[in-house]
């Protein structure tokens, strides 16, 4: 049996919270791969993802060979075959995704050199913390070695969105949406597009409405992220795992016949796309954990616009990070770094319950702090 080093940063957040039993039941990499898991977070925080490493371990997994927490970067990343980097400040009521990008971008050159420095040469590395395209942008910028084709960005939430939302008005199953493939951002700019998708075989220009295919539905996807944070009053996190889940199951099987997936990856220049950029793009996979960009695929003149305005966003993402594209001096990096760590401490405490704060403080007031 193979056995894969699996790194999830961000470890004591609610998305690796929901994400790190999947990983140990089996379900991204398959019944026939052991598991090394090593969960990394800030030092602010690390001894309370030991207390996650406890619960892991106690949940018997038989595929779970080893688990383990540090935040030190040279341990966790030591030969990974896997790196998620889904640790980063999250977006709050109100925010876009780009809001975060000065905060978050910083942590990304950090792991980035890490990744080089200390990961597998066949390493694959997924970028989940937001603005994750421009994110994924700054860390592959940082790991000149790790070639384009191993980073891929988060789209697949919004994919496995357009397309409930769109099996529910078509009144059919989620199986019976095919081809649905997110273009561009993740972002309040990104397009699904629905123009070469079928539903039960049919265009969805002939099951269901067209005016609200072109508004409605669209700008739905675009806003579902901000919806789940006005409701919830955090961003989403069991639909965030389940997105990676399916992220990384599709790039390690062989994609279904007659149908896509999509991800954000380096564009090698595909349709107009820039070369560099960090866009989403439709992809098939033979299953060996790389990817191919679906070639050909005829773009409407609606569809077209839609996408060049997503790439337009990322293109001016891009210009936000211009001196974290591996161009900034190490002092400034390192102060940079800092206030990111300080920032997502703070997170780290807020984000806590009641009576996790109270039993902190209660400790602290023991240990006479
Ligand atoms: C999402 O789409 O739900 C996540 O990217 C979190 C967010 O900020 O919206």
């Amino acid at each position: 049996m193979k056995q894969l080093k699996v790194v999830v940063t961000g470890a004591i957040g609610q998305v690796a919270y929901a994400l790190l039993p999947r990983i140990a039941a089996g379900e991204m990499f398959g019944a026939d791969a052991e598991i090394d898991l090593r969960l990394s977070d800030i030092p602010q925080v690390i001894e309370r993802a030991k207390g996650v490493v406890m619960e892991l371990e106690d949940g018997a997994f038989p595929l779970l060979v080893r688990v383990s927490a540090s935040a030190d970067r040279a341990e966790t990343h030591a030969g990974a075959d896997w790196v998620l980097l889904v640790g980063s400040v999250p977006r709050g009521p109100g925010m876009e995704r780009a809001d975060l990008i000065r905060k978050n971008g910083p942590i990304f050159v950090d792991e980035g050199r890490a990744i080089a420095q200390h990961a597998s040469s066949e390493v694959r590395v997924v970028v989940v913390g937001n603005p994750c395209n421009t994110n994924c942008l700054i860390a592959r910028a940082n790991a000149q070695r790790v070639p384009d084709e191993r980073w891929t960005a988060l789209t697949r939430l919004d994919q496995n969105r357009a397309r409930a939302l769109l099996a529910a008005k078509a009144g059919a199953g989620v199986r019976e949406v095919k081809k649905l493939v997110i273009w561009g951002n993740h972002s309040a700019t990104l397009y699904p597009d629905f123009t070469n998708a079928t539903v039960n075989g049919k265009r969805p220009v002939s099951v269901v409405d067209r005016a609200w295919l072109k508004d409605g539905y669209v700008q739905e996807v675009q806003q579902r992220g901000a919806a789940v944070i006005a409701a919830r009053g955090a961003s989403s996190a069991l639909s965030a795992a389940q997105a990676v889940v399916d992220h990384v199951r599709s790039l390690v099987r062989p994609t279904p016949r007659g149908d896509w997936f999509s991800a954000a990856v380096v564009s090698d220049g595909s349709y107009d796309v820039p070369r560099g950029l960090v866009s989403s793009f439709p992809l098939t996979s033979l299953g060996d954990g790389g990817y191919q960009i679906v070639p050909g695929i005829k773009l409407n003149a609606f569809a077209q616009s839609k996408i060049a305005a997503s790439v337009a966003d990322l293109e001016k993402e891009r210009e936000l990070v211009a001196d974290l594209l591996a161009s900034a001096s190490e002092p400034a990096m390192v102060a940079q770094a800092t206030e990111q760590q300080e920032a997502l401490a703070a997170v780290a405490v807020d984000d806590q319950p009641d009576d996790w704060r109270r039993a902190s403080s209660e400790r602290g007031a023991r240990e006479g702090s």
